[in-house]
């Protein structure tokens, strides 16, 4: 077997074998593939697509690559979520916490921004001294011990899409239904959970353009997850404009706390609990869904799952005054005010565009490897469905670049379309598959 005859399949549009893609990823994991032969066969697959078998070995050769997590040592069924990625996307931070205190155990593996999305790794950097780099054995003794942690990637977990998420990234191949699957599940699949729940966006701020494209791929998971005997559910969310008002990190931080303290906009509190209830399934724990999202309600009106939150930031060496005291967060410099061009009601807020902002002032990266600015970001005052004035605040911007706050409010202004006739935000929620 050899690399050009299997590029040549797919270039013409065939059908690779198990033995062809592992043949590949095998390459990948071990770098006798070079990256221009790698690139040649992402850009065939993104031209010519994968048939849902190929998706599947694809998926499962990739999760083979490196170390597979095993949590059986964790009793009761252990329940994952992921999010496809969006703008001002918290959720992990309160969700995660919420479920915990409902007595179901949370094990999150979780990432780094990258582009305009962002990472709830990054997220969690805020509170000083926090680990978010545990070992397999600590991930494992917290949840026992706690009931959830948070940690990034440890260990070689996938590194076939390490490699191949980065060839992606400047070869034009990231938007592909198969290589989006397979890169997603395989990294779920390799964190060891027993059912998982994904949250994909739809929307300008994620990958989805319309509710059409986020089934199609919310279905190409599901039936991966399945194949693999996890039950995988999905929650297809709006990501039209930003989840809650904050973009950035410790500015996402603060409104993830206020959440957990009974103060979250409606948009981020809605899309928790309905998540919340979808773990809360799968776990086996609650079979019916109205008493599912009553216990979540209680768990986050009584003040536990702030309380769970305390604990696990503390466990993993995090400084926990921040949740009292705001200014213990990483801050920024220089603020602007982003004031309206007209009057009206705000009828679209485009995520994209603001996710793109709070990266240029600091909030995000290009690039992998390029440092963030914690304290940069963009706090959204009005959103869809609010009235404003001339002349009113649409937003605040925070860095610690000076330069870029002029180029940041040209960017943004336009982000907001204000039109004369009021509007409704849509349901966060759109469809549970
Ligand atoms: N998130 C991932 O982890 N991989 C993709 O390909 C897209 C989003």
């Amino acid at each position: 077997m050899n690399m050009t005859d299997i590029i040549a399949k797919k270039r013409d549009g065939g059908t690779l074998s198990e033995a062809e893609i592992s043949f590949f990823i095998t390459g990948v994991t071990n770098g006798s593939i070079p990256d221009y032969q790698s690139s040649a066969l992402l850009m065939a697959i993104y031209l010519k697509k994968m048939k849902p078998r190929e998706t599947t070995y694809l998926t499962r050769c990739m999760m083979e690559s490196g170390d597979q997590i095993n949590l059986a040592k964790i009793p009761g069924t252990k329940v994952d979520k992921h999010s496809t990625g969006g703008v001002g996307d918290k959720t992990t931070l309160v969700l995660t916490p919420l479920v915990a205190a409902c007595g179901v155990p949370v094990a999150k593996m979780t990432g780094k921004g990258l582009g305009h999305t962002g990472g709830t790794m990054d997220k969690l950097e805020a509170f000083a001294g926090i680990r978010t780099a545990l070992n397999q054995a600590e991930f494992i003794k917290q949840v026992k011990k706690l009931g959830l942690a948070v940690s990034g990637q440890s260990g070689n977990l996938v590194p076939a899409d390490q490699h191949l998420y980065a060839l992606r990234d400047v070869t034009s191949t990231v938007d592909n239904l198969s290589l989006i699957s397979a890169s997603i599940m395989s990294k779920k699949l390799a964190s060891g959970a027993d059912a998982i729940v994904l949250d994909v966006k739809v929307g300008n701020g994620g990958f989805n353009p319309t509710v059409a494209a986020a089934r199609k791929l919310a279905k190409t998971m599901i039936r991966i997850g399945e194949q693999m005997d996890r039950k995988t559910v999905a929650v297809i969310s709006r990501m039209d404009q930003p989840l809650g008002r904050a973009v950035g990190n410790s500015l996402e931080v603060i409104e993830a706390i206020e959440t957990l303290k009974g103060n979250g906009p409606k948009d981020l509190v809605d899309l928790s609990i309905e998540l919340g209830v979808q773990m809360l399934l799968l776990s086996g724990k609650f079979s019916n869904k109205t008493a599912a999202k009553k216990v979540l309600k209680q768990q986050l009106k009584s003040g536990a799952a702030l309380k769970m939150f305390k604990k696990f930031i503390k466990a993993q060496g995090g400084d926990i005054a921040g949740i009292k005291d705001y200014e213990r967060f990483p801050g920024a410099k220089y603020t602007l005010e982003v004031m309206a061009p007209k009057s009206g009601w705000i009828n679209g807020l485009t995520a994209r565009t603001i996710g793109l902002g709070s990266m240029k002032l600091g909030a995000g990266r290009q690039k992998k490897t390029d440092p963030i600015d914690l304290g940069a970001g963009i706090y959204l005052h009005k959103k869809i469905g609010e009235k404003v004035k001339t002349g009113e605040r649409l937003a605040t911007l925070y860095t610690n670049r000076k330069k870029t706050l002029q180029e940041v409010e040209d960017l943004i202004t336009p982000a907001w379309s204000i039109g004369t006739r009021a509007v409704k935000a849509k349901p966060v929620v759109v469809e549970v598959l």
